[in-house]
């Protein structure tokens, strides 16, 4: 099974989920548009900053040469002075696409030693004509200020649940699972404070219904509240329910049986007709689709 944050991974930069409508439309208004400002993305974990960060070159410049004309360097690994020297070299080398941009993408920018920093100013300034930079940072205190005074500066905070329950309903829309709208809210206020971990819960959720929808109708489970009286196997499997959210098959069984055992704030629905075909349905390549999010004319409409 594909993690769920390759699996959602935003394809553009259209489908981020942004935390405002005003960082949208700056983000989104280098694509296609000619500027290739130096970034700083920073922000707390899991809000986009690397995902986005990969996905700008291609919207900068769209036939960009993604190996070969984009430098991505993780500060963390390659920290110390060798690595501007390195960057140099690159930037040195001729780039192919129409507008012979060249992009550096460092991750985690602040890992940089205060050496690396300080001699980086000076590339930058250097190769300002022809080469884009894109920093991302969890602490932007720790980078070094000339390097900040180079660049556009975005915060990527947590988007609020409004914005993130559209993906929420794409991705249980994808996995065929049914979840209630004030449902969808509290589980994406409880767990939306990071969109890694949104999605890494969801993941679970979806595994978990999957699990209980094809369970053997024999197979005992320890947490399972059993009801004596349940004819079939598959209303066994509704109230076994050892998760953090109730799972269910879409059948005509008894409703109580689904409502009874809930420990917790969500119902998920599995909308399959039987255990074996949902495990079958589940179609991870047509998953694979967009997110319907505001557009950036939508943003500029708003903003
Ligand atoms: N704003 C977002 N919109 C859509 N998906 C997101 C967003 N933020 C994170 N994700 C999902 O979470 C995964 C991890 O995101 P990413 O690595 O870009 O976060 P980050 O901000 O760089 O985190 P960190 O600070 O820990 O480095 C992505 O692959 C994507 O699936
Ligand atoms: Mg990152």
């Amino acid at each position: 099974m594909v993690a769920f944050t390759t699996k959602y991974k935003p394809k553009r930069l259209a489908d981020v989920v942004y935390p405002d409508t005003q960082t949208e439309f700056d983000i989104m208004s280098y694509e296609n548009a000619g500027r290739f400002n130096n970034i700083i993305l920073y922000g707390t974990y899991g809000t986009g900053k690397t995902t986005i960060a990969r996905l700008m070159p291609k919207a900068v410049v769209d036939d960009v040469d993604e190996d070969n004309e984009v430098d991505f360097i993780n500060g963390s690994k390659v920290r110390g002075i060798q690595c501007i020297d390195d960057i140099e070299d690159f930037l040195q080398l001729t780039s192919w696409n129409k507008k012979g941009f060249k992009f550096v993408i460092i991750d985690e920018a602040e890992q940089l030693t205060k050496q690396a920093q300080f001699a980086l100013k000076g590339v930058m300034d250097r190769f300002i004509d022809d080469a884009m930079f894109i920093f991302t940072t969890n602490h932007i205190n720790d980078l070094y200020a000339g390097i900040q005074s180079r660049s556009e500066i975005y915060l990527l905070d947590p988007p609020p649940v409004e914005r993130l329950v559209p993906l929420v309903k794409h991705v249980l829309k994808c996995e065929k699972l049914k979840m209630s709208d004030p449902q969808i809210n509290q589980f994406t206020a409880k767990y939306g404070t990071s969109v890694r971990n949104l999605l890494m819960k969801l993941e679970t959720l979806t595994i978990n219904a999957k699990r209980k929808a094809s369970q053997p109708p024999s197979t005992p489970s320890l947490s399972c509240n059993t009801t004596p009286n349940q004819p079939t196997p598959t209303s066994a499997a509704i109230t076994s329910n050892p998760v953090s959210c109730n799972t269910t098959l879409n059948q005509p069984t008894p409703s109580s049986a689904a409502t009874t055992s809930n420990p917790v704030s969500c119902n998920t629905t599995l909308n399959q007709p039987t255990p074996s075909s949902a495990a079958i349905t589940s179609n991870p390549v047509s998953c694979n689709t967009t997110l319907n999010q505001q557009t950036p004319t939508s943003s500029k409409q708003a903003a």
